[in-house]
C-alpha cells in the first residue's frame, strides 16, 4: 500500500491541519493530504480564521460536500465561489462565469452549451481528439533524451483540443495560456503576474476580436455559437460572453493536463500498476477514473449559506461560507477502500473530482475522452518510462497539479 501523505496524521494538531488548508506550499508538497485526513477525523466542518482570508468552514467529508451541493438554493455560488484571498476579492467578472452563477441564471447560461459537451455533442470532435493524442505520442517517440512532459506534451494536448472546439487557431494560444497561468498559478512564483502584465485585459481584447469576427462571419464552431447566443430574445452581453470564453478556455485545459501528467507520474511511481495496464490495456477507462481521483486537480470550490442551517452538526449562519474540498472527499476513508492506494482497476470509484449537482463539471466527458485517448495511444507503444529529475507541483490553493515532470520515455 502506498500512502501519499507526509507523516502520521495522528501527530498533527487540528490547528496545524487548518493552517495547511490555506497554505499553497502544502498543496505543492502533498502534505495537505495529511492535514485533510486530520480534519476529516477530528473536525469535518472546521471553522478557519486565517490571516488574509475572510473566515470560512472547511468541509472535508464526501457526504457533506454532496449534501451542500444538493441544497443549491440554500448554499449559493455567489458572491464567493472560490477561496479568494482578502486582497484578491472576486474580480468584477467572476459573477458572470458559470461557476459563480446561481439558478435561474446559471441554468439558462449552462443550457446554451451543455449539449455540445454531452457524449453525443462531442462526437464531432472525438476523431480530432484521437488524432491529437496520437500526435502527442508520436512526439514522445521522437524524443530520445530527457524532456519536461508537462510543458512539452500534457499542457499542449488539452490546449489544442479546446482551441479546436472553440475554433481558435493554434497560433493564438498565448492569451489563453497566460490567462490560465494568471488564474491558477498566481500563488506560484514561477507564474505570478509580473509588473506591467495584464493577462486579463489581453484575454478580453483577444476574445472581443473573436466575437466581432464571428458575429460578422459565423462558422461551425463554439465561438460562433456563443457569439450569436440569445437569452430571452436578446444577445448575451459582451462581459458575459467573455466570462464564458474565460471559463471554457481556462477550466478546459490546465485540469486535464494535470490529470494526464499526474496519471503518468502515478504510473512511474507504481510500476506494478503500469505493468498491469500494459498487460490489460482494456483497463484504461478505469485507470483514467483513478488518475482523476488521484490527482483531483480542482482542490475546492466555495458556497455561501443564504439562511441559518447546519452541516454535520455544525451550525452555519446566513452569510457564512463553506469550502468544498474535493481533494479531501476523494481520499475519504468512508467512501474509498485504501484511499491512498493507486489502483487502476478501482471499482466502484465514486470520486468527486468533477464536483456534483448543478455545477457538475460541464467538461467531464471531454476531459475523460482526452485522458483516455492519450493513454489508449501511449500504453501499447510504451517500452520504457523513467523520471530524470524531481517532479514539481504548482503552489496553489485552487487548481493545481504538476508544473514540471522531467522524464525519459521509449515509445515505439
Ligand atoms: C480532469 C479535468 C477536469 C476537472 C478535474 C474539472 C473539475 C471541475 C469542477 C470540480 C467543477 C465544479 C463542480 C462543482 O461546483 O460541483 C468544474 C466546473 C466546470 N468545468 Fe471542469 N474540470 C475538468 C475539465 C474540464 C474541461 C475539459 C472543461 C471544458 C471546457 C471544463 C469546463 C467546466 C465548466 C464550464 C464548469 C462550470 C460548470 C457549472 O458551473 O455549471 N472542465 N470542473
Amino acid at each position: 500500500m502506498t500512502i501519499d501523505i507526509l507523516g502520521d496524521p495522528a501527530e498533527l494538531s487540528v490547528e496545524d491541519a487548518a493552517a495547511a488548508v490555506v497554505d499553497p506550499a502544502a498543496y505543492a508538497d502533498g502534505s495537505v493530504h495529511r492535514a485533510l485526513a486530520v480534519l476529516r477525523r477530528e473536525s469535518p466542518v472546521h471553522r478557519i480564521e486565517a490571516e488574509g482570508f475572510a473566515p470560512f468552514y472547511a468541509v472535508t467529508k464526501h457526504a457533506d460536500i454532496q449534501e451542500i451541493e444538493r441544497r443549491n438554493t440554500l448554499f449559493l455560488a455567489r458572491p464567493r465561489y472560490k477561496l479568494f484571498r482578502a486582497v484578491d476579492a472576486p474580480p468584477s467578472d467572476s459573477a458572470i462565469a458559470l461557476v459563480g452563477m446561481d439558478p435561474p441564471e446559471h441554468t439558462e447560461y449552462r443550457a446554451l452549451l451543455a449539449d455540445k459537451f454531452r457524449p453525443g455533442g462531442l462526437r464531432f470532435i472525438a476523431d480530432s481528439v484521437e488524432s491529437l493524442a496520437t500526435s502527442a505520442v508520436d512526439m514522445m517517440s521522437e524524443r530520445k533524451s530527457s524532456y519536461d512532459f508537462v510543458t512539452d506534451i500534457s499542457m499542449q494536448l488539452p490546449l489544442s483540443v479546446i482551441c479546436a472546439m472553440l475554433g481558435i487557431p493554434d497560433a493564438d494560444r498565448q492569451p489563453i495560456l497566460r490567462m490560465t497561468q494568471r488564474n491558477f498559478g498566481s500563488e506560484d512564483p514561477e507564474f505570478a503576474q509580473q509588473p506591467g502584465e495584464q493577462p486579463q485585459m489581453e484575454f478580453a481584447q483577444y476574445f472581443l476580436s473573436v466575437i466581432q469576427d464571428r458575429q460578422a462571419n459565423p462558422r461551425d464552431d463554439i465561438a460562433s455559437l456563443l457569439s450569436h447566443a440569445e437569452l430571452n430574445g436578446e444577445r448575451i452581453g459582451l462581459r458575459e460572453l467573455i466570462g464564458y470564453f474565460g471559463i471554457l478556455s481556462t477550466a478546459g485545459h490546465d485540469t486535464t493536463s494535470a490529470t494526464i501528467a499526474g496519471g503518468l507520474h502515478a504510473l512511474i511511481d507504481h510500476p506494478d500498476q503500469l505493468e498491469r495496464l500494459r498487460a490489460k490495456p482494456e483497463l484504461v477507462p478505469h485507470a483514467v477514473e483513478e488518475m482523476i481521483r488521484w490527482t483531483s486537480p480542482v482542490n475546492s470550490f466555495m458556497r455561501t449559506a443564504n439562511a441559518d442551517t447546519e452541516i454535520h452538526g455544525q451550525k452555519i449562519a446566513a452569510g457564512e461560507s463553506v469550502l468544498l474540498l474535493y481533494s479531501s472527499a476523494n481520499r475519504d476513508e468512508d467512501v474509498f477502500d485504501d484511499p491512498y492506494t493507486f489502483d487502476i482497476a478501482r471499482t466502484p470509484n465514486r470520486h468527486m473530482a468533477f464536483g456534483t449537482g448543478i455545477h457538475f463539471c460541464m467538461g467531464a466527458h471531454l476531459a475523460r475522452l482526452e485522458v483516455r485517448c492519450f493513454f489508449d495511444a501511449l500504453i501499447p507503444r510504451l517500452r520504457h518510462l523513467e523520471l530524470t529529475g524531481e517532479p514539481q507541483q504548482l503552489r496553489t490553493l485552487f487548481v493545481g497539479g504538476l508544473k514540471h515532470l522531467p522524464i525519459r520515455a521509449e515509445v515505439a
